[in-house]
């Protein structure tokens, strides 16, 4: 059975649009039950719409508490058919989350960060890298738990930073591999391959070859180190 998931997004979805292109190219076994957001203009809707994905809106502006949102959320998502099986994946969804949310769902809400925590935590991620300096970054899948960017890392993408390069440059080079290597992600954890114990998050072997992870085939312009390595279909 395909594992039910939610993805909850604030903006563009750009990560929902590229694990709804996985899943319908068949290479990730996951099935969304709803999109939620908390901006009625999220265009990440707009994209679920278009896929007759089911959608939600809660704006955080109707609810006197965190608490209270994310109660909220987690009867949604229940009514939705996202259980404790599924997953609940964060692709730019701006919220900070409580206890409330993720103690029903513990091990299985997941979140992309556009940079190589624990650098560069919080919403500015790329352009925090681009203004130090560094000469890599990159993005970090990782399950999430009560602190902002900081649950046990599934995989890392790294790209080389070019000099002069802005936040929105290294950003957009950032980006696509985000869409890479988030549905390899939960395709990951739809196996059943990912073993957190700790910090330390396993991934047990599988079936799958490894996809050719080349600079071409990266589709940037430079090259890429994905840890562990992109399987095919991703
Ligand atoms: C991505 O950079 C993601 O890493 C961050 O928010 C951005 C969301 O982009 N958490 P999109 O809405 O998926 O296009």
């Amino acid at each position: 059975m395909a594992m039910p998931i939610a993805v909850l997004v604030s903006g563009g979805g750009s990560n929902l649009q590229s694990i709804i292109d996985r899943i319908e190219a068949g290479a990730l076994d996951a099935e969304i039950k709803v999109v939620v957001s908390n901006r009625e203009d999220a265009y990440g809707l707009t994209r679920a719409r278009n896929h007759n994905i089911p959608t939600r809106v809660l704006l955080h502006t109707d609810f006197d508490s965190r608490e209270s949102f994310d109660e909220e959320l987690v009867r949604v998502l229940r009514e939705s058919g996202v259980n404790g099986a599924g997953a609940v994946v964060m692709a730019g969804f701006m919220r900070i989350v409580t206890p409330v949310f993720l103690e029903p769902f513990r091990g299985r809400v997941i979140n992309i960060h556009p940079a190589l925590l624990p650098s560069f935590p919080g919403v500015h991620g790329q352009d925090d890298a681009a203004e130090y300096g560094v000469k890599i970054s990159g993005c970090t899948v990782h399950f999430v738990d009560e602190q902002m960017d900081h649950g046990p890392v599934i995989v890392q993408a790294a790209v080389p930073c070019q000099p002069g390069e802005d936040g929105d440059e290294l950003g957009a080079r950032i980006l696509k591999l985000e869409h890479r290597i988030y549905p390899q992600a939960l395709q990951w954890l739809a196996e059943g391959r990912l073993e957190t114990r700790g910090r330390i998050v396993h991934l047990k072997p599988g079936e799958r070859k490894l996809a050719d992870a080349s600079a071409s085939d990266m589709g940037v312009e430079t090259q890429a180190l994905v840890w562990p390595p992109l399987e095919e279909g991703f």
